[in-house]
């Protein structure tokens, strides 16, 4: 083994920490254990049988360019597909305006690259997504979390920020917005909420990244408009992904942002992996313009639906008093609060013995916020494994309860 070999990494390797929810999911794959702690779409939504007919027919009409290298910008007849859809957000994009990545997870890592020196500093939900705020901190961003109420992230916190940022001579690259069914507050930014951030980063002359997986996923009330169709300058970047209304395992996503910030990333994305796998771009453009992205998304919506109304009856039955949880119109999450005495992460080892899982909320602020909270995943279990993991958990915490009264 080479000698000091810690010492000879980089910086950016140094401020790399393993996924908290990575590792726990190793946890959560033994075959006994409820897990609501993953981010993971149904198995069940994964339309398997009508890929076969569409990867052949991709391998017949196009076999060795599907297998070739591709462009880095991702394939043309899928981008324009994109933006088709997008027409119906009130977009009007150009192909330079939209680039494929490797999932929104690459989305989040070459944004951060082409933006972010040490020290700069970044704005995001308090709490936010973990994936995010790992590659903000992997390229040594400063984080300032804003907290939620009801309509989202809070804009009296947020031009507080911003105010003492710019006294003293700083301006955010930019603020990191879950604007639909956030990760992990399954909250909806509304409307006007929406307007108002949008309004600051105007006057504090900031970007805006916009990561909206699960805008589609939406069981019921009003759409509300994406932050990029209510900006026309550029203000805003937008990441989109695949992974929870199509198959996440295909890992194509896309960024929509002004073209020279589309054509710096294309530059990063070709140190990064050169291009997004050919095959399975062609392979999802057939998959859209096939009919069946959309039946199999409306399938997707209807039983995470039912999976939410089962979870949340469950709530209502069995927690005790005390426990509140976010009821959120979409999404794959909601977000429970504890008694402020309670400890999520000791909680979390009581109930993995209980066999029922669930990340412990703490993970997902960037300043050690959240012990007392827990996030909880509701479409990857099964509606018999959401029912009886709701009444483990409820008794675990009621134990906890128990114990702590004495
Ligand atoms: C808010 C948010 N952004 C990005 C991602 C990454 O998704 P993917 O890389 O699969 O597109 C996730 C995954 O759960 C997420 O919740």
């Amino acid at each position: 083994m080479i000698n000091d070999l810690h010492s000879r990494f980089s910086d950016i390797a140094g401020h790399m920490k393993r996924s908290a929810i990575r590792e726990l999911l190793k946890l959560t794959q033994q075959p006994d254990i409820i897990s609501f702690a993953g981010g993971l779409p149904s198995p069940e939504s994964f339309p398997v049988k009508e890929l076969e007919g569409i990867m052949v027919k991709v391998l017949q009409e196009s076999g060795p360019q599907s297998l070739q290298y591709g462009t880095t910008e991702g394939d043309v007849r899928l981008r324009k597909l994109l933006i088709e859809r997008y027409r119906k957000e009130g977009l009007d994009l150009s192909l330079e305006n939209l680039v494929i990545s490797t999932a929104s997870q690459q989305g989040l890592d070459l944004i951060s690259k082409i933006f972010l020196n040490p020290g700069d500093v970044v704005i995001c939900g308090s709490p936010s997504y973990l994936g995010g705020i790992s590659a903000f901190n992997s390229y040594g961003a400063r984080l300032i979390g804003i907290p939620f109420d009801r309509d989202g992230m809070r804009t009296d916190e947020l031009f507080s920020v911003l105010k003492e940022l710019k006294e003293n001579g700083k301006t955010p690259k930019f603020i990191y917005v879950i604007p639909d069914f956030q990760n992990p507050a399954g909250i909806t930014a509304t409307g006007a909420r929406r307007k108002e951030i949008l309004e600051l980063a105007h006057e504090f002359d900031t970007l805006i990244l916009e990561d909206s997986p699960y805008r589609e996923i939406r069981f019921e009330g009003e759409p509300q408009p994406m932050m990029q169709a209510l900006d026309d300058s550029w203000h805003v970047i937008t990441l989109g992904t695949f992974s929870k209304i199509f198959v996440p395992g295909f890992r194509i996503g896309w960024v929509v942002a002004h073209k020279d910030i589309i054509d710096k990333f294309v530059m990063a994305k070709q140190t990064a992996d050169l291009c997004t796998p050919v095959f399975l771009q062609k392979v999802a453009a057939e998959y859209l313009v096939s009919g069946h992205f959309e039946k199999n998304l409306r399938k997707i919506v209807d039983s995470y639906r039912e999976k939410r109304d089962l979870m949340i009856d469950g709530f209502r039955k069995y927690m005790p008093e005390g426990v509140t949880w976010t009821e959120p119109e979409g999404g794959l999450f909601l977000f429970m609060e504890l008694p402020s005495w309670m400890k999520a992460e000791k909680l979390l080892r009581k109930a993995i013995i209980h066999k029922v899982a669930f990340v412990a909320g703490n993970v997902f602020f960037s300043d050690n916020g959240g012990q007392n909270t827990i996030r909880i995943n509701f479409s990857y279990a099964s509606k018999e494994e959401n029912i009886e993991g709701v009444q483990r958990l409820a008794e675990v915490i009621r134990e906890e309860m128990e114990h702590h009264r004495g």
